[in-house]
């Protein structure tokens, strides 16, 4: 069993996470977890340490095998070794997507809120940014297909899909992916369709669909970004993997990414490997302790002063809605009160926090305790 309330200090050990803010601040904000991984990819991880010698590395053969099992096992998608490319990070997944697929000044729509590097790439890449919120149904975030088609234009060539959602937690169901399929095959858009946390699903009665297994043509005309990183908590090792069954624009990306990326490291390799190979036991236990946090969090949360938290289906960050507190600056007074959140705003929903619970339950319950003192 892992002890998944082991505290373990992260400060001053140069992570993004904890060494942001002032000692006095518990930092619940960039997605990576508080835990460490699981024991067979800290073997995997020594044993290329030991061996001492760090040259250029391949993908093993395992690792593709291992994948492909995975993904039809799990996501009944039978893919093909060669749809399978591997880079450092999804967000540069992103950022060569948008302009492997687009020209400038072509549209590229998301759905907002939204993870902000999606945003932020598409105005990077000098496209232009077409953002369509997503709809409130009952308690559940999803896409408001009359919108996104409304705002559609000749000029949009690529819809950007989080699913499951970040920052809101949903995952889409194949009815809803269906009528997005629907309208984007209309319009002849690309989907790329990111689903680092497929793996994070909080609801076990709930199954993630990815969006090339909707048909054919779904397959045709998209690309899929995986990784083992938020699931594993590999997210300084680098290993992502971008599925793209069409040959054309497979050749595409592989020509906007020549000489742009460089080669993995035999880590990410090993740990991805280890990760999805020998880490279900890992996996299964972390879903349950997230699981708990999840509802501690949420049960907490809405018995606060003009706050509201909806029930997450993936993913271990909270949406949290402050608009009814009354506060302005709820970031700084958060912050001020020992708390390190993300503002909503940078996800395009100002009024919002997001709140990263991949971490002890002592150390929720603490953030609880200072949430309280803010929103008394
Ligand atoms: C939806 C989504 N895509 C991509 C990433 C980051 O991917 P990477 O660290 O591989 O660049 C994140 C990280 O939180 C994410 O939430």
């Amino acid at each position: 069993m892992t002890n998944f309330d082991q505290i373990i200090d992260r400060r001053h050990t140069n992570s993004y996470k904890w060494d942001k803010f002032p000692e006095t601040v518990l930092p619940v904000w960039v997605a990576d977890m508080d835990f460490r991984v699981a024991p067979p990819i800290l073997e995997a991880l020594d044993k290329v340490t030991q061996h001492g010698i760090f040259g250029y590395a391949r993908c093993p053969d395992e690792l593709y095998e291992v994948i492909i099992k995975r993904l039809a096992t799990r996501h009944h998608w039978d893919i093909e070794k060669n749809w399978m490319i591997w880079l450092g990070g999804l967000v540069p997944a992103i950022g060569l997507t948008i302009r492997a697929i687009t020209q400038v000044r072509e549209a590229v729509m998301t759905a907002t809120p939204v993870y902000h590097p999606f945003m932020i790439e598409i105005e990077m890449a000098d496209r232009e940014l077409q953002k369509v919120p997503l709809r409130l149904e009952g308690e559940r975030w999803t896409l408001d297909f009359e919108a996104i088609e409304a705002a559609i234009t000749h000029n949009t060539k690529l819809f950007l899909l989080c699913n499951p959602h970040n920052p809101v937690g949903t995952m889409f169901t194949r009815e809803e992916l269906q009528q997005l399929h629907d309208i984007c095959q209309r319009h002849g858009i690309i989907v790329c369709s990111d689903e680092i946390h497929c793996d994070l699903v909080l609801d076990s009665a709930k199954e993630h669909v990815t969006y090339a297994t909707l048909n054919p043509e779904a397959a045709q005309n998209s690309l899929t970004l995986l990784a083992p990183s938020k699931t594993f908590n590999l997210a300084g090792l680098g290993c992502s993997l971008v599925v793209i069954p069409n040959d054309k624009l497979r050749a595409k990306f592989v020509h906007t990414k020549a000489g742009l990326m460089p080669l993995l490291s035999a880590y990410a390799y090993e740990a991805a490997l280890a990760a999805y190979r020998d880490g279900a036991e890992w996996h299964a236990e972390l879903l349950t302790y997230l699981k708990g946090n999840h509802d501690l969090l949420l049960k907490s949360v809405n018995q606060m002063k003009g706050v509201k938290m909806r029930p997450l289906e993936a993913t271990y960050l909270a949406w949290i809605d402050v608009r009814d507190t009354g506060l302005t600056d709820v970031a700084k007074r958060l912050e001020e009160a020992g708390v390190g959140i993300n503002d909503g705003s940078i996800f395009g929903q100002p009024g919002f926090i997001r709140l990263n619970f991949a971490c002890t339950r002592a150390n929720l319950e603490e953030v609880l305790r200072r949430m309280k003192t803010v929103f008394a």
